[in-house]
């Protein structure tokens, strides 16, 4: 089967490349490198583009001629989001858009498409099913719940079947492969937690320790790379052999604080690093954790790397290479 994945030079899409190819499939990635880097791509086949530029993306599809699309390319930072909507809303909407439109050109049948936690908002029910009512609070949210409503109406109107993926919090690594996330800025809690172990950041500061928590600090469902990657194999042959749409939660359904994240951390690093207790961080949900019940009862998926030592472990193992290799960075 041939895949082709937009975004596959970037923190996701280029593991998920990783395991396909492990698992002989043939794949090309499209990227544009803006935020993926050139080592990550290995030694796929490889079309550079945006997929703003719709002729690049046309070209690149009837070059190809895939059987599915795995779709990570996107921005995805919210507070960015918040300060240039348009950016997102281009990018991630219109984006899609042309490679939706080149994938219906190419007959194209199986879509699998890179959707968030995000698109919930701040959810009444926790855990969230994939039922709740999806109400954004920012622009990022927004474009990716666009993306799933103009997925859903097209595949309603032709032979397009999706799987759409809503990630919870994503982390870790894999050092044998020598691929993770490598990001000089970076936003999410347990590389900054990590950064903070190594003095890469002169301490950690903690967004709010007033949220109705048992401890105060936000809880989040981490998930690690490994399996969330594996989501999307499983998830691409549950639509194919039922030749149906649907859309799945990835998370574990365990949910850790900001301050357990960090008291992990520190044992796991053997560093007593500094900690500061700061304001909220706009837009956070205080708690997000997952029903992922759908995707272990109806596709193969199991979740193998579900400890969050596991993943705090091998993240951490990723962060020590980084800083011994800093060319990482770079492209
Ligand atoms: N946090 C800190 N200090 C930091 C970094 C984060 O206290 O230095 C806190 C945040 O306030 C939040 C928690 O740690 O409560 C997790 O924050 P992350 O930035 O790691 O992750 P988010 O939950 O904000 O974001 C994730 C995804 C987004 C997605 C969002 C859905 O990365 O893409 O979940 O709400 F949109």
């Amino acid at each position: 089967m041939k895949i082709f994945i937009t975004g596959g030079a970037g923190y996701i899409g280029s593991y998920v490349a990783y395991l396909l190819r492990n698992q002989d499939y043939e794949i090309a990635i499209f990227d544009n490198l803006e935020n993926g880097h050139r080592w990550a791509l290995k030694d796929s086949r490889f079309y550079f583009g945006d997929l703003r530029n719709f002729n690049q993306i046309l070209d690149a599809i009837y070059d190809f001629k895939p059987d599915a699309i795995m779709h990570f390319a996107a921005y995805i930072k919210v507070e960015e989001s918040v300060n240039d909507p348009y950016k997102y809303y281009e990018n991630n909407v219109l984006g899609s858009l042309n490679l939706i439109k080149a994938a219906l050109l190419n007959k194209v049948k199986y879509f699998i498409f890179s959707s968030t936690a995000a698109v919930y908002g701040i959810p009444k029910n926790i855990p969230v099913s994939e039922n709740e009512t999806c109400m954004p609070i920012n622009p990022y949210g927004q474009s990716k719940l666009m993306v799933e409503n103009i997925l859903k109406d097209i595949s309603k109107s032709s032979f397009l079947k999706f799987g759409i993926l809503r990630y919870f919090n994503v982390a870790g690594a894999d050092v044998k492969a020598k691929l993770g996330q490598a990001n000089k800025k970076p936003t999410h809690l347990i590389t900054r937690v990590l950064r903070a172990a190594l003095g890469k950041i002169p301490y950690i500061e903690i967004y709010g320790t007033d949220y109705p928590t048992k401890d105060g600090t936000c809880i989040r469902d981490y998930i690690h790379i490994k399996d969330l990657a594996q989501a999307h194999i499983d998830v691409l042959n549950y639509i194919k052999e039922e030749d149906k749409s649907d859309i799945f939660n990835v998370g574990y359904g365990k949910g850790y604080s900001v301050k357990e994240i960090i008291d992990i951390a520190k044992k796991i690093t053997k560093i007593d690093f500094p900690v500061k207790v700061g304001k909220r961080r706009k837009g956070d949900p205080p708690i997000l954790i997952a029903n992922a019940e759908k995707l272990k009862k109806l596709t193969n998926w199991e979740p193998k790397y579900n400890k969050i030592e596991t993943i705090i472990e091998d993240a951490w193992e990723w962060e020590k290479y980084l800083n011994s290799n800093p060319t990482l960075f770079e492209y």
